[in-house]
């Protein structure tokens, strides 16, 4: 079972996206695939009502749990409880999808080749926040948003895939933000499934699992 695992932390409207396409185009029969747990890192996200009201294998874990805990040993606390409730799944993708956590390299290293990230750009452009701000200030006439695969430094990992948008000169923030994440809930799935369909297959033999 290709066990997919959505982590977020606000509206989780891709996750939505992934879990909608996942059972029109039937992801579970074509390639044994399944979005087996949402996980959020704030109990109030409309993200994690929607994925209950769905009826999806839901968790809540973040940070802010360990108040007694210094910064660094909360973070640590954080990551190392992730890891455990993350390979209870045996996930064979992790997917980030506006999950405001940095993680440590070695988190990272763990789910190396296995957890992908969407960043509201064209990557290597405008790593980091307020990307739709930036855009327009640089004068940009194209924007969009990029699937990648996490690595340790932010938003710096391979690309697999991306979606452009025109800049508009009549543009504000909101309107641009807008038509770039109407494009990230085509251009997610869409990626998941590619790889699916030849990627999930490819790192299974390489891997030897
Ligand atoms: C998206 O813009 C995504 O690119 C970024 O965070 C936002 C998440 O939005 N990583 P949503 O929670 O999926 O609605």
């Amino acid at each position: 079972m290709n066990n997919i695992v959505i982590l977020i932390s606000g509206s989780g409207s891709n996750m939505k996206a992934i879990v909608e396409h996942s059972i029109k185009a039937r992801w579970l029969e074509r390639y044994e695939a399944r979005v087996s747990l949402v996980l959020s890192t704030d109990p109030a996200s409309k993200g994690l009502a929607w994925a209950n009201a769905a009826g999806l294998h839901t968790q809540v874990l973040s940070h802010k749990d360990y108040p007694t805990l210094s910064k660094d040993q909360a973070r640590e606390a954080f990551e190392s409880d992730l890891c455990a409730v993350l390979d209870e799944q045996a996930p064979a993708l992790v997917v980030l999808a506006g999950f405001m956590r940095i993680l440590s390299p070695s988190t990272v290293e763990h789910y190396a080749h296995r957890m992908i990230n969407i960043h509201p750009s064209l990557l290597p452009a405008f790593t980091g926040l307020q990307t739709h701000e930036r855009a327009l200030l640089a004068g940009c006439k194209f924007h969009g948003a990029t699937v990648h695969w996490v690595t340790a430094e932010l938003d710096a990992g391979a690309i697999i895939d991306q979606a452009v948008v025109p800049v508009l000169s009549t543009d504000t923030v909101q309107m641009l933000a807008h038509r770039v994440l109407t494009q990230e809930h085509l251009l997610y799935p869409s990626a998941i499934e590619n790889w699916l369909k030849t990627g999930s297959k490819l790192k299974a033999v390489e891997v030897g699992r």
